[in-house]
């Protein structure tokens, strides 16, 4: 962990002669408090590592793991000894750390913001938003997530540690994500919709957007990226009412409304 061979431990006695303020905050801390070290004397070395060089060589910066972008493996290192498990299980090799997001770039160990989990910003959205800023412009959209309204978080759809799934999606996929909270749309159906069973965002974007129920386009666009050319039988009426029709509001949905599949016998066209 340090660029010494030594592996002396000095105690947290030690450590506090010189860092009064660190040892205080760390005192105050969630870790501090937890007591996980406390017990024991190397309660500061169990993430900065052994001391004993540092302190001989009256606290050279490169003696002692500082968490700093330049020790960044030695960092995350040090916190995965005791959180590789858990919602942490999936952090290596993950998006975040494949693109060198550490540890230290989300969380605080001395003074974080307020709030739960150690985070550094205020909260879980601000701090995603600092690196993906894109994403502020789909939150107002005006169809969204309540997440504005701070009753849904990023973490409720992701898991910034690392998945399984693809995007960081904290489920075994995304539609089992989706069932979660929208149970209703899992089925099972007599008469499923295909690419609603394989994956809502064919026609939904859960971060937001202008078309209402947070849908990729309007509808009958949305439809007619995948059905250019229903054979519309013109016996129930005339075919090219529907093109006409379909400027219309609700369009293929004032027929066709049950598009998350259906249970009706006759549903197979999901009209009812
Ligand atoms: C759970 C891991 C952990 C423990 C335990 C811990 N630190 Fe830290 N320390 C960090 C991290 C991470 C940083 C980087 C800044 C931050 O996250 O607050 C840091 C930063 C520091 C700094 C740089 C200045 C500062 O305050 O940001 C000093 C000095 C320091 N720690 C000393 C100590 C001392 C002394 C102890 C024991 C009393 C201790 N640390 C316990 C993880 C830890
Ligand atoms: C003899 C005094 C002394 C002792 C004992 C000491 N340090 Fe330091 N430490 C310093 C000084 C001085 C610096 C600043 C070095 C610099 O900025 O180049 C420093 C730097 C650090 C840093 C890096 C801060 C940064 O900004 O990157 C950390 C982390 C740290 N010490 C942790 C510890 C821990 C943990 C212990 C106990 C194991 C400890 N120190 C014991 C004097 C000491
Ligand atoms: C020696 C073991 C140990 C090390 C090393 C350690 N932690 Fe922890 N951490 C704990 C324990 C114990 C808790 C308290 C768990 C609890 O309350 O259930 C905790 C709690 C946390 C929490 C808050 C969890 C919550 O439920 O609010 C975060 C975030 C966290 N640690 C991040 C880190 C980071 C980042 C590092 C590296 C800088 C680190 N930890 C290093 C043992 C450790
Ligand atoms: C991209 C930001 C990000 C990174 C990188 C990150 N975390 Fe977190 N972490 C969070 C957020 C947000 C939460 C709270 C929501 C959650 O639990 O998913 C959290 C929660 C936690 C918790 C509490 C989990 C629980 O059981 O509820 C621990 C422990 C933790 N992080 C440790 C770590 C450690 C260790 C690392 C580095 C290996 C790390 N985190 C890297 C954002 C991050
Ligand atoms: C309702 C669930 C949900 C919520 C809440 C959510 N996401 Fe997502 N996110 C997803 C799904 C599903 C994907 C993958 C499919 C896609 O790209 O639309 C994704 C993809 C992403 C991607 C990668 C692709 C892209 O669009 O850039 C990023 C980055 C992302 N989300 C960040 C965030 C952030 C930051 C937040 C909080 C502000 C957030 N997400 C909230 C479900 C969600
Ligand atoms: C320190 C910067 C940073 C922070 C903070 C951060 N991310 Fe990321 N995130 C990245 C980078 C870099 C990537 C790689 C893709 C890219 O370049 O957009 C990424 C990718 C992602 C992806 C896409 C994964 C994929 O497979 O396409 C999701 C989802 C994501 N982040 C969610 C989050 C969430 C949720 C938070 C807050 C808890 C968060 N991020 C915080 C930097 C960050
Ligand atoms: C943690 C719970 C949760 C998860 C997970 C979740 N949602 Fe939602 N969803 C909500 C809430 C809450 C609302 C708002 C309901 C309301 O306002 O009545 C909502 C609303 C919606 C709406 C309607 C928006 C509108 O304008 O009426 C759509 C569409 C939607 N979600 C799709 C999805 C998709 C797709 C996924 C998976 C990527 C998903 N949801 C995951 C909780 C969730
Ligand atoms: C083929 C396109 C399509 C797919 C795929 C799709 N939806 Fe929808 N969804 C729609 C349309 C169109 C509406 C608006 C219906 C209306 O206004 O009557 C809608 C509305 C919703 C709503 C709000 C109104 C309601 O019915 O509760 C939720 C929630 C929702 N979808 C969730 C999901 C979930 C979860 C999935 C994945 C299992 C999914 N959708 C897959 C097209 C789709
Ligand atoms: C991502 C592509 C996609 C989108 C978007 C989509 N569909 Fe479909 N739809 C399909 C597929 C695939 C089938 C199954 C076709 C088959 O079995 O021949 C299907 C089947 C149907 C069927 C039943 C056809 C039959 O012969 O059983 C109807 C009706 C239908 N879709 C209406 C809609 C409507 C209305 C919308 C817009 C709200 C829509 N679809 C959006 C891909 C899509
Ligand atoms: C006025 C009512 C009505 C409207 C509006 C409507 N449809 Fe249909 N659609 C039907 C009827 C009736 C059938 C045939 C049902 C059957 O055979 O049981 C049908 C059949 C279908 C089929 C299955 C047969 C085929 O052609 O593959 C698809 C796909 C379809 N419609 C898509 C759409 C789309 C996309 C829109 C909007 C652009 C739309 N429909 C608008 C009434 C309507």
């Amino acid at each position: 962990m340090t660029a010494s061979s030594s592996a002396d431990y000095i105690g947290i006695q030690e450590c506090r002669g010189c860092h009064e303020d660190a040892a205080a905050s760390y005192g105050a801390s969630l870790h501090g408090q937890k007591g996980f070290t406390q017990k024991s004397d190397h309660a500061c070395e169990a993430c900065h590592g052994p001391g004993g060089d540092h302190a001989a060589a009256g606290g050279d910066a490169s003696t002692i793991t500082s968490f700093s972008k330049k020790t960044r493996s030695a960092g995350n290192a040090a916190c995965l000894q005791c959180h590789e498990q858990g919602a942490v299980m999936h952090f290596a090799g993950g998006i975040h750390d494949a693109r060198k997001v550490s540890c230290t770039d989300c969380h605080r160990i001395h003074h974080p913001g307020q709030g739960a989990e150690l985070l550094k910003a205020t909260d879980e959205i601000a701090l995603c938003l600092t690196c993906h800023h894109t994403m502020r412009s789909d939150l107002m959209k005006a169809s969204h997530h309540p997440m504005r309204e701070g009753k849904m978080t990023c973490s409720d759809c992701h898991n910034p540690h690392g998945s399984t799934t693809d995007a960081l999606v904290a489920g075994d996929s995304i539609n089992d994500k989706c069932y979660e909270c929208h149970a209703e749309k899992r089925g099972p159906f007599l008469w499923d919709h295909v690419p609603a069973r394989e994956d809502c965002t064919h026609c939904h974007d859960p971060h937001g957007s202008n078309h209402q129920r947070l849908l990729n386009a309007r509808v009958p666009y949305l439809c007619q990226r995948c059905h250019s050319e229903p054979r519309h039988p013109g016996t129930l009426y005339d075919a090219s009412n529907v093109n006409t029709r379909a400027i219309y509001n609700r369009a293929c949905l004032n027929c066709h409304a049950t598009v998350h599949g259906s249970n009706h016998p006759s549903g197979q066209t999901f009209m009812r």
